[in-house]
């Protein structure tokens, strides 16, 4: 298949031209990968079953792996899902925004964006070619991450490219995304409600509104044989890199001195600004050093870790270390991203 890639740029005008063309493409059963401001979509028309069926194919993602439906407006959300007085709060305080919300689905929801089941997570993308193009499009759009099932979500158009090119009908560019990691997910349909995706939206927030939130045990703990994700998506290995990746649990002192003992050819580090120089001088390669961001920055981390766990595969290294995040606020989704990607390979470490 031939992919149209098409960059977005200041002209408005033109923007607007390249969305329509994309909005047509969408109506008439098409994949079109559009950015977001958490993470680049994979787009098709969430009330045609077999659009949607082709994003499973495109990313070669298991069917019963449910998809996000993305509305214009949060008050477009009643005629997909029923909608409840949580939605509305959340709706007011956090929408448009990073944040899906499970509800229970209406009928016009085919079973293959929701892979059978009875509910629907919607979800009203703050990025405002985003929203254009749902509003073009007159229809939802249902959206995975735009990349191939395993790998990290795209934060770069080059990303989308890299996965997708020759498998989807259009690629619009925006730009790199500015949240990085993909939207917090609760869901609404259980009492407390339960968060399955930490992300932007930070569970301390939803708690404020929603008053108790459980965090789903797939957000922290690798579940045991035959237990189940509430998210389907969460139950698989993502986001892994082909090195093996190794998160350090303890002090930055620690941190430095274990990973400062590794350094050698093929050995990278996921790290911090400020801990550049002292890796320089422990023996490591500028180019074995990946920077997240200042330290203490957890919206830089989270806007850049995709595309370093992308560029380990590039730069072909064989082991990576990288610290364990704290369990709160954003960090939270960044301790989750960076746990599955290590496949849960965590090292206790403590100097005296
Ligand atoms: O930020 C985002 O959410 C991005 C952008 C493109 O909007 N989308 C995204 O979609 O991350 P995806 O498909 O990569 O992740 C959606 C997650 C999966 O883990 C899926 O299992 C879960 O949402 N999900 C979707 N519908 C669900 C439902 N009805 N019940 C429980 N989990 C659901
Ligand atoms: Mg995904």
């Amino acid at each position: 298949m031939n992919t149209e890639i098409a960059v977005l740029t200041e002209n408005d005008r033109e923007n607007d031209r390249i969305l329509a063309r994309a909005a047509e493409i969408i109506r008439s059963g098409g994949l079109v990968a559009f950015p977001t401001e958490t993470v680049y979509g994979l787009g098709a028309n969430a009330l045609d079953g077999d659009a949607a069926a082709k994003i499973y194919a495109a990313k070669g993602r298991p069917s019963d792996n449910p998809l996000i439906i993305h509305l214009a407006d949060p008050s477009d959300a009643a005629g997909y899902a029923c909608v409840n007085e949580a939605y509305e709060r959340l709706a007011e305080a956090f929408m448009p925004g990073a944040l899906t919300v499970i509800l229970k689905k209406r009928s016009n929801i085919p079973n293959t964006v929701t892979g059978g089941l009875d509910s629907v997570a919607v979800r009203v993308p703050e990025n405002r070619y985003a929203r254009r193009l749902i509003e073009l499009a007159g229809v939802p759009i249902a959206a995975p991450s735009a990349n191939l099932s395993g790998r990290p979500s795209p934060t770069k158009a080059r990303h989308v490219i890299d996965d997708l090119d020759g498998r989807v009908d259009m690629i619009i560019d925006g730009g790199n995304t500015t949240v990085g990691l993909e939207s917090t997910i609760v869901k609404l349909d259980t009492d407390p409600p339960t968060l399955l995706r930490p992300g932007k939206i930070t569970l301390e927030q939803l708690a404020a509104i929603l008053g108790e939130v459980v965090i789903d045990k797939a957000v922290i703990e690798k579940l045991c044989e035959g237990e189940r994700a509430l998210a389907p998506g969460m139950k698989y290995r993502h986001y892994a890199p082909k090195a093996e990746l190794t998160l350090i649990d303890g002090s930055d002192k620690s941190f430095l001195k274990y990973v400062g003992d590794k350094a050698g050819t093929g050995t990278a580090v996921i790290t911090y600004d400020e801990y550049i120089d002292m890796l320089l001088c422990a023996g490591y390669d500028r180019d074995n050093l990946l920077s997240l961001g200042p330290a203490d920055d957890i919206e830089a981390h989270a806007a850049a870790l995709f595309n370093l766990l992308r560029a380990c595969d590039e730069r072909g290294f064989e082991r990576v270390y990288a610290r364990l995040p704290e369990r709160c606020g954003v960090s939270l989704a960044l301790y989750n991203r960076i746990i599955k990607a290590a496949g849960y390979n965590v090292i206790r470490v403590d100097c005296e």
